[in-house]
């Protein structure tokens, strides 16, 4: 018998090594390093007897004919978008997120909507579980099949006979092939059965979504080059408290990774929300204070999100700050400001801040609703629920211009509201009627705009 043919493999970012080491010297992660078994056969194709291809001729480009039946578009326009427009013949699609935020709920409401052939293939539930499932969803596709397997040599026999238009893999992690005997999950597993799924893809025009586990730091589980092998990267993300998901591509190699998708999570499933400002800011009858509301924009789609602030005496000596859904660095950067710029004492106090609806933002453009949260829970002085703001602060404290700002005035006129606070330097090419709008240039205006 062949003597067991061994590797080691760092678990954080693939790299392979010929002896074990305590520290990974390309990623310089500590105990990372793990021994995987490599028997490698002499076949590795998808197809057992795969007859050689023809070898690949070089077109010229404006010979190359492009036609709209290269994107399948799935029924969910939430998902449609952030792809760019619909899933691409022959892609890879590897959506991660958090255990239990619906990554398989998505993935089935998807094979269920979608009027093609579709084989659903779950490495983690039973085909009753899966059915059971479905039936909460209501969606039915009488063309979808479901096969539990975790071996991608069955799963390829499979997918022969049923010829799908859409394959769903549920999960790469449960995956493993026999050309190699690592254990499923490990990295090498994950790199093979990925490169064997992706010669398919290709092969045969036939596009997959890939499900991924992440690990504690948020990354997909596997070798950081299970994100190069694959066309689009997409993240799902929510709090689990909330019932709100957001739907982000990190990497998409067709289309704009700045779209972004909503969705709610129901008793029978995901809902698309097509209009995210109405939820996210939460409806009630009076103004209170350390609220205020941010005129914001996620992809091509304005967004109005309410920031909420509380600001109270520090009982110990050093005072806490904490964040939800926005960066910890930035709001102690804005503290700081408000300190130095506008004399505020804001240096033995409590801060907590809160993005409403579990989501994270990234728009600078969130900055002076912060600003005027925290200002407001500080006086204890309501802002009207009728004011916005969109604006980004600079480190002297002056209010900075920010893009796209007419179109977040028209999000906030259209939704009813009467004031936005915006940057004096943002040119506007058209006058507002129905909403007034308020320039600023520097922070302590804010101050006399609000409270004065
Ligand atoms: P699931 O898709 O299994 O998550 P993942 O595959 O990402 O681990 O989603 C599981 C959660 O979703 C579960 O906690 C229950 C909830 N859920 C609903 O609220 N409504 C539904 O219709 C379904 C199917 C799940
Ligand atoms: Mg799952």
């Amino acid at each position: 018998m062949a003597k067991t043919k061994t590797t080691f493999f760092c678990q954080n970012c693939g790299s392979q090594y010929a002896k074990w080491l305590g520290q990974c010297s390309s990623c310089n992660e500590w105990n990372t390093i793990v021994e995987e078994v490599i028997q490698k056969e002499e076949k590795r194709s998808w197809k057992q007897n795969n007859a050689p291809k023809k070898a690949a001729k070089a077109l010229k480009i404006d010979n190359i004919v492009l036609n709209e039946e290269d994107r399948i578009h799935t029924q969910n326009n939430e998902l449609n978008r952030v792809l760019g427009g619909g899933i691409v013949r022959g892609s890879l699609i590897l959506l991660g997120g958090e255990p239990g935020i619906g990554k398989s709920t998505l993935s089935l409401q998807v094979a269920l909507a979608i009027e093609k052939n579709v084989l659903y293939v779950s490495g983690e539930e039973s085909q009753s579980q899966i059915k059971m499932r479905a039936e909460r969803l209501k969606n039915n596709n009488s063309n979808c099949h479901i096969l539990t397997e975790t071996k991608t040599q069955n799963i390829f026999k499979n997918l022969e006979e049923v010829q799908p238009d859409l394959v769903v893999i549920d999960s790469i992690q449960t995956l493993h092939t026999d050309s190699i005997e690592a254990s499923p999950g490990s990295i090498s597993q994950i790199r093979e059965t990925t490169a064997e799924l992706i010669k398919f893809a290709k092969e045969t025009s036939t596009p997959i979504l890939l499900i991924g586990h992440i690990n504690k730091e948020g990354h997909i589980a596997g070798p950081k080059i299970l994100e190069h092998m694959v066309d689009v990267v997409l993240q799902f993300e929510g709090d689990r408290n909330h019932t709100y998901r957001i739907l982000r591509a990190q990497k998409n190699r067709f289309g704009s990774t700045a779209e972004l998708g909503i969705y709610e999570m129901q008793s029978t499933g995901l809902r698309e929300v097509d209009n995210p400002s109405e939820i996210l800011i939460s409806q009630k009858d009076e103004s209170l204070s350390g609220t205020a509301i941010s005129a914001t924009l996620e992809g091509m789609r304005p967004l109005m999100i309410e920031v909420q602030a509380l600001v109270s005496t520090a009982v110990y000596g050093t005072p806490q700050r904490s964040a939800t859904g926005y960066d910890l660095k930035r709001l102690n950067m804005l503290l700081a400001v408000l300190e130095k710029r506008a004399g505020f004492r804001l240096g033995a106090k409590d801060v907590f801040l809160n993005i409403t609806g579990g989501i994270k933002v990234d728009d600078p453009a969130i900055d002076l609703a912060v600003v005027s949260a925290i200002l407001s829970s500080n006086e204890d002085d309501a802002i009207p629920q009728i004011f916005c703001f969109a604006a980004e602060i600079g480190l002297a404290g002056e209010i900075r211009p920010i893009n796209r700002v007419e179109q977040r005035i028209l999000e906030a006129e259209k939704l009813g509201f009467e004031k936005i606070f915006i940057s004096k330097y943002n040119k506007l090419s058209k006058p507002f009627n129905g909403i007034e709008i308020v320039l600023i240039s520097r922070i302590e205006e804010l101050y006399d705009n609000l409270f004065a």
